[in-house]
């Protein structure tokens, strides 16, 4: 039998970034193949799913007054099982190629998931088709995926930034020594955006043209060439349409208190971190992943603020998928049986 084959009667092996905004799909020998949103269009009226990922995003945005948009991964943590149960099957359908074989699946989570949101993570994932589901926690994932060698005793700080959660982790020896979950991240920026505009303009922006505004001229740093960019807002007071100017300096002042949040939590974690991996984390510097570290300025305030060089991946929002890629290579390794805690990859299944 054939490679290919092999890989067709078996069911292809599959990783997943399951993010707040996107999920990333890592398919056994042919890499990351699929980045969808992380989005549910459901009938108001009959309460019934109607489409998943990236085509329910477009019914949303053609048709918005019938349908609800569900996130079943609000704050990085699971929260809707059924939903996150439909975007694994849809996953499924779109990539595993066989209905009759099924495949293995390899699902990233942040360090604070609970051992009940595990179990009903691993269930979504058989229910929705998975011959078995191992979970890597996502800081692991990251670092495997910017091709650090994870396994050596030495130190290694990565920090995730990604819609919904910032992950800060240590890791040692294919584990995690020390880590943080916070529920600030790139979401957050945009919701500070919407707060500073109403306070200093009194006009009222969604959080989707905040976004626009964050990608474009966002920054936590003054940049050295001012920009600005037009809002058009509703105005609070008149409840007309108005359009104001902000410029990049602005921004850092909206940006600046989510920013320090996330600097307190390095703090906090370098301060629980032994000496001797603080000073392996000095020499090795700090690794950047998820699309919230692109903020302008984000990776040199976190290396001026904190003392330690930053390194931000070209591609940093693929990083925990090509980590689960990674691990895909050593799931025929992995002792079968009753759910362990922790292997030598940092797996659970
Ligand atoms: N160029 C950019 N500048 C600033 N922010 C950006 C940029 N590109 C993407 N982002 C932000 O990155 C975030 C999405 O990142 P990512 O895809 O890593 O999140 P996720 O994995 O879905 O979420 P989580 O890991 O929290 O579950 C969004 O908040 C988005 O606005
Ligand atoms: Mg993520």
């Amino acid at each position: 039998m054939g490679k290919a084959e092999k890989g067709a009667r078996f069911g292809r092996d599959i990783g997943i970034d399951l993010g707040t905004a996107s999920s990333l799909v890592y398919v056994k020998g042919r890499g990351v193949i699929l980045q969808e949103p992380s989005v549910v269009a459901v009938d108001k009226q009959s309460g019934k799913v109607l489409t998943v990922g990236a085509e329910a995003q477009r019914l949303l945005s053609q048709t918005p007054g019938d349908l609800v948009a569900v996130r079943p991964l609000r704050t990085g943590v699971i929260s809707d099982y059924a939903m996150t149960e439909r975007i694994l099957r849809e996953i499924l359908r779109k990539t595993s190629g066989s209905r009759v074989f099924k495949p293995r699946l390899v699902i990233c989570v942040p360090t604070n998931i609970t051992e009940v949101e595990e179990r009903a993570l691993i269930d979504a994932g058989l229910q929705a088709g998975a011959r078995r589901v191992y979970l890597l926690e996502e800081p692991l994932a990251a670092a495997l995926g910017a091709g650090i060698d994870i396994s050596k005793a030495e130190g290694n700080m990565v920090i995730d930034i990604g819609a919904g959660s910032t992950e800060i982790a240590v890791l040692s020896l294919s584990s995690i020594v020390e880590s943080l979950s916070l529920n600030v991240a790139g979401d957050q920026f945009d919701e500070a955006i919407v707060k500073y505009l109403r306070r200093k303009y009194n006009i009222l922006i969604g959080e989707r043209i905040a976004e626009e505004i964050k990608r474009s001229i966002g920054c936590v740093l003054p940049r050295l060439l001012e920009l600005s960019t037009e809002v058009k807002g509703r105005s609070l007071s008149t409840g007309l349409p108005e359009t104001i100017t902000i410029s990049s300096t602005e921004l850092v002042q909206a940006l600046l208190p989510v920013t320090g949040q996330i600097l307190e939590s390095i703090q906090t974690i370098l301060e629980r971190t032994p000496p001797e991996l603080v000073a392996d984390i000095s020499n090795n510097g700090i690794l950047l992943t998820g699309g919230g570290s692109l903020l302008w300025g984000l990776d040199q305030l976190i290396s001026r603020q904190i003392g330690i060089k930053t390194r931000l991946l070209d591609d940093p929002i693929t990083a925990v998928a090509l980590g689960t890629g990674k691990t895909l290579e050593h799931l025929s390794t992995l002792q079968e049986g009753p759910r362990r805690a922790s292997s030598p990859i940092g797996m659970k299944q």
